[in-house]
């Protein structure tokens, strides 16, 4: 088999880039490791930014988003029990929409479909080979070893995939935060405690209401590092969860349906492309979910990557793919720097004293009343430009 692009991985990020790859008349085939329902079936992001929406709008499978999803002006912070509004569309100038990752994978795995974009589910035992120059990938089909010609290769896999071992490790240079807490996140049909996110900075930890639908909310605790799902019965986390948003939020409790524990990271690995490898998403970095950016960050890669690779195709000159890399970087550390601010403001840390816990809520009574706060804060929470 041939292609002029393999994609490994079909989360976001390879999903994004087949398609807009295709959009460019350029082939390409996703190599996924697990089926489809394992990647639709994954909980994962909510908050999609003005560029992920333009984005669905130029490959036209924005319908559903528009009429599902839920456009946010704004969102809350909670800090000593007060609520505030961040009113990020008279910031910023643009909003963002409440739209989950299981329905934006099913929305492209349906595209995909539709205009035949070629996804090899199953794909076991994934390998690259000679990605310095002329690159192929194996794997293993019904116990067969395929083998895929490419011009280059796009690791898409997450951040435990196996493209970024694939680049030599005196040719990289990785960056490394780990939180000590974790995320516990619910799923649960009741109505939303607010019509907004609410952010809260509590003496006990932080506490996270959003939302999927008008009926379908989800929620998240900061939890210790060695929590078990066992340890936190609905009521526990309920009890929790009022306590922590306050008063302001109205809070319907009901069963839960899904219940996970993620560790918190920040993480960046540079330089994003080794000869004709290009590392994507996940597999080159990863925020704290505080800012809701990883997703984002998955899409704006891929249309970095897909413009470099446009240009390339167009007029054959290879230095057209070297500013993917610094292009895609010069973005990246930003929103590393949001979600590390944003984490380090609402979170509490074991080595807090008195004294780090006055900081942060000296900082968050700024962030209330400061237009210059709360404009740069909109800014970045809606999404920085791709330039
Ligand atoms: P992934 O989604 O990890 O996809 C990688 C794919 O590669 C997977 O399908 C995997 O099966 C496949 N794969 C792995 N290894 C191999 C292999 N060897 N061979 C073949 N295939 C392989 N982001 C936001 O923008 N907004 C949010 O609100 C937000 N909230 C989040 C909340 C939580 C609780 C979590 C955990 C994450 C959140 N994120 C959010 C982050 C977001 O989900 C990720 O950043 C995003 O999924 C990254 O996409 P990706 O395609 O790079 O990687
Ligand atoms: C969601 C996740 C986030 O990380 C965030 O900052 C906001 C919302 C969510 O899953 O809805």
């Amino acid at each position: 088999m041939r292609t002029q692009v393999g994609i490994v991985g079909a989360g976001p990020a390879g999903l994004f880039l087949a398609h807009l790859l295709r959009q460019e008349g350029i082939a390409a085939t996703v190599l996924e490791r697990h089926d489809r329902a394992y990647v639709e079936g994954r909980v994962r992001a909510g908050v999609l930014e003005q560029n992920t929406m333009d984005v669905l709008a130029r490959l036209g499978f924005d319908q559903r988003m528009r009429s599902e999803g839920l456009v946010h002006e704004g969102v809350n912070i909670v800090s000593d029990a007060k609520m505030f509004r961040i009113d990020l569309a008279d910031r910023s100038g643009k909003r963002v929409v409440i739209y989950g990752q299981q329905e934006v994978m099913h929305d492209l795995f349906d595209a995909a479909n539709q205009l035949g974009v070629p996804i090899i589910f199953n794909a076991n035992d994934v390998k690259l080979h000679d990605v310095a120059t002329k690159p192929y990938i194996t794997w293993r089909e019904d116990e067969l070893l395929e083998r895929l010609d490419c011009d280059f290769i796009a690791g898409c896999d997450g951040f435990h995939g196996i493209s970024r071992d694939s680049i030599p490790p005196d040719a990289r240079t990785s960056f490394e935060r780990v939180y000590p807490f974790g995320w516990l996140g619910i799923l649960a049909d009741v109505p939303p405690a607010h019509h907004e996110l609410i952010y809260a900075n509590h003496l006990r930890g932080f506490a996270l209401a959003s939302m999927r639908s008008r009926t379908r909310s989800r929620y998240y605790l900061q939890c210790d590092l060695h929590d078990r799902i066992e340890d936190w019965p609905d009521e526990r986390f309920w009890d929790e969860l009022i306590l922590r948003l306050g008063p302001q939020a109205h809070i319907s409790t009901g069963p839960s349906f899904e219940k996970n524990i993620t560790p918190l990271r920040s993480f960046v690995t540079e330089p994003m492309r080794y000869g004709s490898l290009f590392l994507l998403g996940d597999a080159a970095h990863i925020v704290p979910p505080t800012g809701a950016k990883g997703l984002n960050l998955a899409v704006s890669d891929a249309v970095m990557l897909s413009e470099s690779l446009a240009a390339y195709y167009r007029c054959g000159i290879r230095s057209t793919l070297d500013s993917y890399s610094d292009r895609a970087l010069a973005r990246i550390w930003k929103a590393e720097r949001f979600s590390w601010w944003f984490t380090g403001l609402t979170h509490r840390f074991p080595e807090t004293d008195a004294f780090g816990r006055k900081m942060q809520t000296a900082e968050l009574a700024y962030l209330r009343q400061s237009d210059a706060l709360q404009t740069a804060f909109s800014e970045n929470y809606v999404g920085l430009p791709l330039n």
